[in-house]
């Protein structure tokens, strides 16, 4: 949602999206996901780049290495993609970069033979609650914060957590 917030043209493309996909059926459910390629996307994007469970990634380099003619320094953080530091949800519309693991690009699970078992409760669970989130409410800021302030800060963890908490404001959307 605070990557949403600060790309209103994300937010507004995945809200047209479920709520065209939905139309007044008045709730998503678990099968409705398939048809909301966008929010994948846009799930895809938050975990490549804030990964839930950060102890498997971002990756730092141990030591000293060259990798396709670039020279990279010890313990720098490695990215990828064109842009890497940008949400950028288009990057994964009509690509077929899965999170099972078979694509290495992209390892929120993990990968291999200790792969993160629960992916597809986790998956759903996360995807199912955003395009409700969205398909019911329009989202504004508090008045007097600006989404340019939001900040992306994490608490230390085994898992992702936000050090200053998303306030937002839910206004009810009638279909
Ligand atoms: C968005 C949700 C989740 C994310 C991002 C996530 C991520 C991960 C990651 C990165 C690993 C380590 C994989 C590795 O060592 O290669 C892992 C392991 C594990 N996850 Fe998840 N997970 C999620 C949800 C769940 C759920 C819902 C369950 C159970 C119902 C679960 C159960 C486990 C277990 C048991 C392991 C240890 C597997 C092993 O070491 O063999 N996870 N998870």
């Amino acid at each position: 949602m605070t990557y949403l917030m600060k790309n209103p043209i994300a937010l507004r493309k995945a809200q047209e999206e479920v709520r065209e996909a939905i139309e007044k059926k008045g709730f998503v459910k678990e099968e409705d996901i398939e048809r909301l390629p966008y929010l994948s996307a846009v799930v895809k994007e938050t975990m490549r780049l804030q990964p839930p469970a950060p102890l498997l990634l971002p990756r730092e380099s141990s030591q000293d290495c060259e990798l396709g003619g670039y020279k990279i320094p010890a313990k720098t953080t490695v990215s990828w993609g064109e842009n890497p530091e940008e949400f950028k949800p288009e990057r994964f519309v009509e690509k077929s970069i899965d999170m099972k693991g078979s694509d290495f690009a992209l390892i929120p699970f993990g990968a291999g033979r200790r792969r993160c078992p629960g992916i597809n409760l986790g998956l759903v669970t996360v995807e199912l609650s955003l395009a409700n989130l969205l398909y019911a409410f329009n989202w504004e800021m508090p008045v007097g914060t600006k989404s340019e302030d939001l900040d992306m800060e994490v608490l230390p963890g085994v898992t992702m957590h936000k050090k200053n908490a998303l306030l937002l404001v839910a206004k009810k959307y009638v279909c």
